[in-house]
């Protein structure tokens, strides 16, 4: 099953969890399942809250709950970058079970390689050097639909957007995964996705962000309330003003990490 695909929430919200093993560089208790209703299986990925290590600068709400958010507000808006996730019991009670998604083998989209080696086309953001002295640079491929992510990432002050959660479908879609911890109320955003910084948003992105903020007042604004603050639902309809009103990928900033690290 893809994600969009009729019957994916259904299926995730009401399917059989059968935890088959647990993903090893995973922080957090993040479980690898099958999914199982009226004959239909898939895969997906179940993070019980009851394994979330606490966080001090994330002491609201729960880490599933800001993964479901996540979800709701790229699917409300049209960003289509998180994969359909729900919050609902499991094994280990109450977690966010989210839809596995299929990568392409050796197609990552983020990357570190040699300076003579950074592949036609993509975005430099980091120059440094290798464990020998050589010079490296970290890069990501420049796709339609990463360009679409980094404006989800900015509205949703993702501050964890490491290489591996950059999800490369064998359709060509691309998701991103582990938005735990997003959506805080203070700038927080810590991406590998920089390389547009500065450059005017994809109509694209700005239709997204225009049905976001329309979104806001409405059923979504609802149901973002059951899983963050007030002040984190009000933070995000102010992001989203600021990022229309500049119309342009912003700069990393200066006052805190802007890559996450380790950033794979
Ligand atoms: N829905 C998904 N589909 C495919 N792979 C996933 C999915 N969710 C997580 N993964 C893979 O599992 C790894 C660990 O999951 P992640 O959500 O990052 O857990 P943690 O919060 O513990 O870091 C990810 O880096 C990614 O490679
Ligand atoms: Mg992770």
């Amino acid at each position: 099953m893809l994600p969009g695909d009729p019957g994916v929430h259904e299926l995730l919200t009401r399917g059989r969890i059968e935890v088959e093993g647990r993903l090893v560089d995973a922080s957090n208790a993040t479980l690898f399942c099958a999914i199982t209703l009226d004959g239909v299986s898939a895969q997906c990925v179940y993070k019980p809250v009851s394994g979330e290590r606490p966080l001090w600068d994330f002491p609201d709400g729960t880490l599933a709950g800001r993964e479901v958010a996540a979800h709701l507000i790229s699917a409300a808006a049209g960003f289509d970058v998180v994969p359909t996730t729900v919050l609902r019991p499991g094994p280990f009670g109450s977690g966010m079970v989210q839809l596995w998604v299929d990568t392409r083998e050796d197609d990552e989209l983020v990357d570190i390689v040699a300076e003579a080696d950074v592949p036609q086309g993509w975005r430099a953001v980091l120059r440094a050097h290798d464990r020998y002295g050589d010079p490296a640079v970290l890069v990501h491929a420049d796709h339609p639909r990463m360009r679409m992510m980094a404006a989800f990432d900015v509205v949703a002050n993702n501050a964890d957007r490491k290489g591996g959660h950059v999800l490369h479908a064998p359709d060509g879609r691309v998701f991103g995964v582990d938005h735990g911890i997003c959506l805080h109320a203070e700038d927080k955003l810590r991406t590998v996705l920089w390389g547009w910084s500065r450059e005017e948003l994809p109509p694209e992105a700005v239709e997204a962000l225009e049905r976001l903020r329309v979104e806001l007042t409405g059923e979504l604004g609802e149901t973002l309330h059951d899983h963050l603050t007030r002040a984190e639902v009000r933070a995000l309809a102010e992001r989203t003003d600021k990022l229309l009103a500049s119309g342009r990928y912003p700069e990393p900033s200066s006052e805190w990490p802007a890559i996450p690290w380790p950033a794979f």
